[in-house]
């Protein structure tokens, strides 16, 4: 299969068709951030990179399969609610990934955002791309919450799809060093029964959530500066989420965004879509190749 990706990052596409046993001739990547494309690049030497989307003549690639791409979020997103520009700001990228639907007219094509996008936005999309989103959280998959929808022609089953019994604490690391914890007040909070809890860092005065290993984790997303990393319950402690941890609940291999910097790390993943709900999707490849 020919596929064409659009903001690739660190093209958890290529890999989740590698899990779903999707043949691939030919993977061509529009990607401007030089981080993720080194860790693309380490880990996919046969993928084509070619850089800012906007600049692309897709109809090179009108014997291309498959068109695949999540655009940037943040003006659809929840997090930025209170400025939040919709398809005006910068994920009007969105607009890209139509122009190519209509320069490359693909077999199949894929399209992903988040689900926290208003009712306007997603029917400005649908229309767009002609078909109404399903929506999947990872949570089906992996030990984390992350509902995003997608649009398809693929064929996906849905129906069957639930929470899965993956919990933090089968992906936590184990001796994680001293620098990772904090020194938060933990005294008083029953974390028994809770997913997270609201915490005061004691130097701060900050409130800070930290999540219970027994449940799963928050959506993981880009904004990793400024003390935003998920945080754990270790050991009675609580710790930031190392970068290992934050690959395992995107269904990622171990050490594949090694070779850049902790914080490239964390916001290639967080931006990243999670690997086994991606190959789940292109399951409905199988039978077309
Ligand atoms: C939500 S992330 C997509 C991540 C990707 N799905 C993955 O699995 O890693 C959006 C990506 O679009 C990239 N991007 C932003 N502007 C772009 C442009 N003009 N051309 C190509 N990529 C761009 C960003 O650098 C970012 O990596």
């Amino acid at each position: 299969m020919k596929v064409l990706s659009l903001f690739d990052g660190i093209s958890c596409g290529r890999l989740a068709l590698e899990r779903s046993g999707i043949q691939v001739d030919e993977y061509v990547a529009y990607e401007i951030d030089e981080s993720a494309i080194k860790i693309s690049k380490k880990n996919w030497p046969d993928i084509q990179h070619k850089g800012d989307v906007t600049k692309a003549d897709f109809t090179e690639y009108q014997h291309f399969d498959l068109l695949i791409g999540g655009s940037p979020c943040q003006s659809l997103s929840i997090i930025q609610a209170h400025k939040r520009q919709n398809l005006k700001g910068k994920s009007k990228l969105f607009f890209e990934f139509v122009r190519a639907m209509e320069e490359m007219k693909p077999k199949y094509f894929l399209f992903e955002n988040v689900a926290s996008m208003n009712e306007e936005s997603k029917q400005t999309i649908s229309e767009l791309l002609g078909c109404q989103p399903i929506l999947i959280n990872a949570n089906c998959f992996l030990p984390q919450d992350r509902p995003r929808l997608f649009w398809t022609n693929i064929p996906v089953e849905v129906d069957k799809l639930q929470e899965c019994s993956a919990k933090l604490r089968d992906i936590m690391q184990k001796d994680v060093p001293e620098k990772y914890f904090y020194n938060y007040t933990l005294e008083g909070v029953d974390m028994a029964k809770k997913v997270c809890a609201h915490v005061v860092c004691k130097n701060l005065e900050m409130h800070r959530r930290v999540y219970n290993p027994e449940h799963k984790v928050g959506c993981l997303t880009a904004v990793c500066g400024g003390g935003q990393h998920r945080k754990i319950l270790d050991g009675g402690r609580a710790r930031k989420m190392t970068v290992l941890e934050y690959e395992r609940c995107q269904g990622l291999t171990d050490g594949y965004t090694a070779g850049v910097s902790d914080s490239q790390s964390y916001k290639a993943i967080g931006n990243g879509w999670p690997v086994p709900v991606i190959a789940h999707v292109f399951t409905g490849l199988k039978d077309k190749q």
